[in-house]
């Protein structure tokens, strides 16, 4: 059977990523989780001083990095110019300089490139911003999740704490707030409902909910039990 491409787009706490996880595992797609792919670069950038505003360094720093993502069946690993970075990606200060690292081009055009690559031969589940939008247009299913602010705050927070990290619910809040904000508005490739996407919204489904109404979305394509 054909090997599609699916889009999982939206914004932070909508359950994309284990919603993509958990649907690439039951088709045995590969996962690509997006914005740990921004997250690395913002890793590398932090990491030699260079101000998350700072567009023409981010830029020159973006043509020559390289970012790879490993799949391991206890999870993504992902790697800058070889290294694995993947334990600081979800730190507080990765996290906030994160959104204005992505809205620079040279940096979007740099990751769209190595996305279409791994997406190039299908049998994939992407998950991020701009996947239906920009990355993959022609994608064969795209699927838009959201949730209400509160909701997406509150399960932020559940997931930093199991990471060991805790933290203030206000500050969630007021974190992914800011970046929805930016996000949304910025001029390169804004999050966008992308044109032919299914809309889910999450705030009162189960994973188990959220991953069967994304099938449901590949068998209407396939025709096929998933
Ligand atoms: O999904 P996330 O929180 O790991 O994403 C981190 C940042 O990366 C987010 O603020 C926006 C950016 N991002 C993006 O611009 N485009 C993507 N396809 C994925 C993430």
């Amino acid at each position: 059977m054909k090997k599609l491409v699916v889009t999982i787009d939206g914004p932070a706490g909508s359950g994309k990523s284990t919603t993509a996880r958990f649907v690439a595992a039951r088709l045995g797609y590969t996962y690509l989780d997006t914005g740990a792919m921004y997250r690395a670069m913002t890793v590398k950038a932090l990491r030699n001083g260079i101000d998350p505003g700072n567009e023409h360094l981010l830029a020159e720093m973006a043509r020559r990095t390289d970012i790879t993502v490993e799949t391991h069946p206890d999870g993504t690993r992902v790697f800058t110019d070889g290294e694995d970075v993947t334990d600081r990606l979800r730190g507080a200060d990765v996290t906030r300089a994160s959104s204005p690292v992505s809205a620079v081009k040279a940096v979007r055009e740099r990751m769209v490139e190595l996305q279409r690559r791994v997406g190039a031969a299908g049998g994939i589940v992407a998950e991020g911003r701009d996947m239906g939008s920009v990355v993959f247009p022609d994608a064969d299913v795209k699927v838009y999740l959201e949730a209400g602010l509160g909701c997406r705050a509150e399960r932020r927070k559940k997931e930093l704490e199991a990471a060991g990290m805790p933290v203030d619910l206000d500050r969630v809040r007021n974190d992914i707030r800011a970046r929805d904000v930016f996000d949304s508005s910025r001029e390169h490739s804004p999050l966008v409902v992308p044109e032919g996407a299914v809309v889910i919204d999450t705030t009162d489904l189960t994973i188990e909910e959220q991953v069967t109404g994304v099938l449901d979305e590949v068998r209407k394509k396939t025709g096929a039990r998933t």
